[in-house]
């Protein structure tokens, strides 16, 4: 599905940003994958390569926008141009989770919103700015039902899903008309996930649950009755970098099993 296509990966040492890598290498796309520390993005890429994939590893902080213009300067010169630009960044939930908004202090408030919405935005319009040239291109990112629900001891981190889920609007909008689509996807609580359990420490501490009721109550909220595969958010990812998704562009899917109504 992504055969030949040049995919950048910020965050790729992370949960989605490494299982999206090894989906998008399996459907055949050329990868060029970075994270804010090298080590971790090097394991997937190395786990990609040993899999018959294509991929290089490289340190890149998505907040400094002369670091992602040069290492996108480098994949042009490399492969060419750039097809697909997927923003998987997440910050520890330790950080920012787990205090009622009464208490929280305000740099705890602000980090998630500065965090997410600006390493979006600087991917996004460097990406855009190489995209256009060839008027074809997709960029992506993901973002959770946060932004979307009132979910108590959450601090910032609803704030900024819903700053990203406008931002893909937004830019959708502007990047549309030069052939460039604009996706986000917005997957359920995957449990294999650091993040989540991040999220469920945070809660512990103030309502005693264990790991499993908290799944539990995750899941009770779906549909089918139970959480995400990190394999299911990256076969999505697949079919919205593909030209298959020609038709999507400035929404956010959701990806909540019945969570969240449309
Ligand atoms: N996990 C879930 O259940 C879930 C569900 C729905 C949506 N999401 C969303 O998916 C995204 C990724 O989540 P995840 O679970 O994969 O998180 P994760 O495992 O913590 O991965 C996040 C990655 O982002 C990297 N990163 C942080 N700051 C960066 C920066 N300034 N520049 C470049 N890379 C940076 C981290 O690198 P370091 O380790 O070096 O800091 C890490 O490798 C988040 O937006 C999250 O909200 C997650």
């Amino acid at each position: 599905m992504l055969k030949d296509k040049v995919a950048v990966i910020y965050g790729a040492g992370g949960a989605i940003g490494g299982a999206v890598a090894r989906a998008f290498a399996r459907e055949g796309a050329r990868l060029f994958l970075t994270g804010r520390r090298r080590p971790p993005v090097e394991a997937v890429a190395r786990e990609v390569v040993a899999a018959g994939g294509s991929a290089e590893a490289s340190e890149v902080d998505a907040l400094d926008e002369r670091a992602v213009d040069e290492h996108l300067r480098i994949v042009i010169d490399q492969a060419g141009r750039v097809d697909i630009s997927f923003n998987a960044v997440g910050i520890p939930g330790t950080k920012i989770l787990g205090v009622p908004l009464v208490e929280l202090d305000v740099e705890q408030f602000s980090r998630p919103i500065t965090t997410y919405a600006t390493s979006y935005f600087l991917i996004a319009r460097q990406a855009a700015r190489r995209m256009v040239a060839n008027k074809s291109g997709v960029i992506l990112t993901a973002t959770t039902q946060h932004s979307r629900m009132g979910l108590p001891l959450s601090g910032g981190y609803g704030p900024a899903m819903a700053a990203e889920e406008a931002l893909t609007r937004v830019l959708s909008a502007e990047l549309a008309p030069q052939g460039i689509r604009v996706v986000g996807l917005r997957p359920q609580a995957v449990p294999e996930t650091g993040t989540l359990k991040e999220a469920f420490e945070a809660r512990a501490r103030v309502s005693g649950m264990t790991w499993e009721q908290f799944q539990e109550l995750l899941a009770s909220r779906t549909h089918p009755r139970r959480l995400m595969t990190l394999a299911e958010v990256a076969n999505v990812a697949v079919f919205m970098a593909s030209d298959n998704a020609s038709g999507m562009t400035g929404t956010t899917v959701n990806l909540t099993m019945g969570s969240l109504d449309d």
